[in-house]
């Protein structure tokens, strides 16, 4: 087709997706699948990086499928299929591996971060190669544009890197060289309780995280404990004023209002205002999502039945993808 061809994924690591993931991921995407040519993917190879429990994984893989379709991505539009059934991904992280820098990978931010953190002896071959992984995700599907995050930046540069040195290598068009689609800045959602920190799993504090299927009852409190700003005035200012700015982001995402015209409305009114009105407009987005989801996990059959459609049709690209490659190479 002529559409452009997106891919994007997230880790099966939690239970819940967040409102960060939901606004700054699965919103983006569904609106994205109607003139793309999209790839939806659970990347639970990616996830075997942190060796989470066998169970607990195969669980939160089938949650986090659920959550995608919950959200809106449409199988009928889009392939959505989980990483591992498809083993094509493994077979051209081989490949990359080895025309990628020893060094090259080394320079990762993200490897040196998590690695920091986990030591010598916890760290895995597998975090040190995930940026390759990520980079054959990618090249497999001959994928024009990637939405990226900014901690994704530098692993899409070396997706590019690794597309770039095919081709000068092995003939042009052994590789698609990916974009990055970059997402608006009030796409970032940052944490209730530090609005200075992007909203992320692994926060230090569950309370500044909104779960999508967190109960009604806990997500409202949350918002109403929200860290708000010296001053009384409801604007738009990220850098002086970013608790207030981070709950009118997520107001205007989710009603599609403008921020001026949030503004203008909430003149002579306090934060206790705004955070009402913002927990009603994420309840209000989420009872549908959450009853979607609840369909789909009360129909395993149905959602195993739209996995292996999706990684049938994700093979079909794949395979031929993977040939051209392999042949190309001299295998
Ligand atoms: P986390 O930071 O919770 O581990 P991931 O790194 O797994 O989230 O991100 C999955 C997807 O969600 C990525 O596309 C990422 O850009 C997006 N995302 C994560 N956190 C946020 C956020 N706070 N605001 C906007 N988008 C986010
Ligand atoms: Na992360």
């Amino acid at each position: 087709s002529a559409r452009p061809r997106i891919f994007s994924g997230m880790q099966p690591t939690s239970d819940s997706l967040h409102l960060g993931n939901y606004l700054g991921a699965l919103t983006q995407w569904v609106a994205l699948q109607d003139d793309h040519d999209a790839l939806y993917c659970v990347v639970d190879l990616h996830a075997l990086t942190v060796n989470p429990d066998p169970a607990v994984l195969r669980e939160r893989t089938r949650r986090t499928a659920a959550q995608y379709l919950a959200g809106g991505v449409d199988p009928a539009r889009s392939i959505l299929f989980v990483q591992s059934h498809v083993a094509e991904h493994a077979e051209l992280a081989w490949v990359l591996s080895c025309q990628t820098g020893f060094g090259e990978a080394g320079r990762m931010t993200q490897f040196k971060d998590k690695s920091a953190k986990q030591g010598a002896e916890g760290t895995t071959v597998g975090l040190f190669t995930y940026p390759v992984l990520m980079a054959a995700d990618i090249l497999l599907y001959d994928t024009h544009v990637v939405p990226v995050g900014e901690d994704q930046r530098q692993h899409l540069e070396l997706s590019r890197n690794l597309a770039q040195r095919l081709n000068a290598r092995f003939g042009a068009g052994t590789a698609v060289v990916p974009e990055p689609y970059i997402v608006k800045e009030t796409a970032k959602i940052y944490d209730l309780q530090e609005p200075t920190a992007k909203m992320s799993k692994s926060a230090v504090s569950p309370q500044g995280i909104i779960e999508l299927l967190d109960a009604p009852k806990v997500i409202g409190k949350r918002i109403r404990s929200a860290v708000t700003d010296a001053g009384r005035e409801i604007r738009y200012e990220p850098a002086t004023k970013p608790g207030v700015s981070n709950l009118l982001a997520i107001h205007s995402a989710l009603s599609g209002r403008s921020l001026t015209d949030l503004e203008e409305s909430y003149e002579g009114k306090g934060y206790g205002d705004l955070k009402v009105e913002v927990a009603e407009v994420v309840l209000e987005a989420l009872r549908p999502f959450q009853e979607r989801f609840a369909e789909y996990v009360g129909d395993p059959a149905e959602l195993d039945r739209v996995l292996a459609d999706g990684a049938d049709r994700a093979r079909a690209i794949a395979g031929t993808v993977l040939e051209r490659v392999y042949e190309r190479v001299g295998l």
